[in-house]
């Protein structure tokens, strides 16, 4: 029986040292945004709070522009305006006099949705040959989070996505694609759509070229058209 009893009373002592000092809250750093998803050249509240009771010093610290939007005992809230950085890293601080307090990183998203989504004309085109299709999507941030696709009579013919792009900063993008003509082309209006998905913080923001209507020469008229054109100089000659 002893031994037993000693062992509980040990484990006991234990857990009553491990639990004190859990029970004093730890001073720690938060942060909270109006919104984690926020386009470029737009404005954001950022606010930063602590739980320590006694801040000699706090805020954020950034290269952006921002403005004071408010403070009490234990927070203090900013406004980033017109965000002008594709990898803002803010970080919210608080001085709790004695105790080290870890810096709070404030991660947030910078987006912007391309203005323009234009498809390169496409010729007349040969039966059987081969086209590239060329679709143009212009300054559009984060990649990753973009898919381009092209649709033929309401028909996916191609989708390109980016997952694995990690830049985040605007460029422009340029998706090609290889059709072989079909007789049943003629007359399918093809275009080019743009999509950037920002769920579930974000939105989902779609962009379509305009439509281009097919024209197709089938083999019969090309190679009597080639033959013509091959047998015209020998009758001039
Ligand atoms: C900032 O956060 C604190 C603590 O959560 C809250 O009491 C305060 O109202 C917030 N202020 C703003 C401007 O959001
Ligand atoms: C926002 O920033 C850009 C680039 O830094 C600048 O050209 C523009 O004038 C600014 N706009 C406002 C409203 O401050
Ligand atoms: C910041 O966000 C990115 C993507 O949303 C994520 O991959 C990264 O782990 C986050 N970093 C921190 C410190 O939360
Ligand atoms: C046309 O493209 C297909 C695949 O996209 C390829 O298999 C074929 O060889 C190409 N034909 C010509 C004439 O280039
Ligand atoms: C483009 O063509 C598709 C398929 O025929 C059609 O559904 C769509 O409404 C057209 N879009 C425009 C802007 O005309
Ligand atoms: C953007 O794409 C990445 C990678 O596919 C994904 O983790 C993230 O949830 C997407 N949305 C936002 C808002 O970043």
């Amino acid at each position: 029986m002893w031994p037993w009893q000693l062992c509980v009373g040990f484990l006991w002592s234990t857990v009553t040292l491990l639990a004190l000092p859990e029970a004093q809250e730890k001073p720690f750093v938060s942060t909270w945004m109006e919104k984690t998803v926020v386009e470029f050249g737009s404005s954001v509240v950022v606010n930063c709070s602590t739980n320590c009771k006694d801040i000699r010093d706090g805020g954020l610290e950034t290269h952006l522009k921002r403005e004071a939007a408010g403070e009490g005992p234990t927070w203090r809230a900013f406004r980033l305006v017109n965000i002008s950085r594709w990898e803002p890293t803010p970080w919210c601080y608080f001085d709790c006099g004695d105790f080290e307090m870890k810096p709070h990183r404030v991660n947030f998203t910078i987006y912007r949705v391309p203005e323009l989504v234009e498809l390169d004309p496409v010729p007349v085109m040969e039966v059987g040959k081969n086209y590239t299709l060329t679709c143009r999507v212009s300054s559009v941030a984060p990649i990753r989070n973009l898919s381009v696709a092209f649709l033929q009579g309401g028909k996916r013919l191609h989708l390109q996505t980016f997952e694995k792009h990690a830049a985040r900063e605007a460029s422009d993008v340029v998706v090609t694609h290889i059709v072989t003509a079909q007789q049943a082309d003629r007359g399918e209006e093809i275009s080019c759509h743009a999509a950037l998905d920002l769920r579930p913080e974000g939105q989902l923001f779609g962009q379509a070229s305009l439509n281009q209507s097919l024209e197709t020469v089938d083999e019969f008229t090309s190679s009597s058209l080639q033959g013509k054109s091959a047998t015209r100089p020998k009758s001039i000659s």
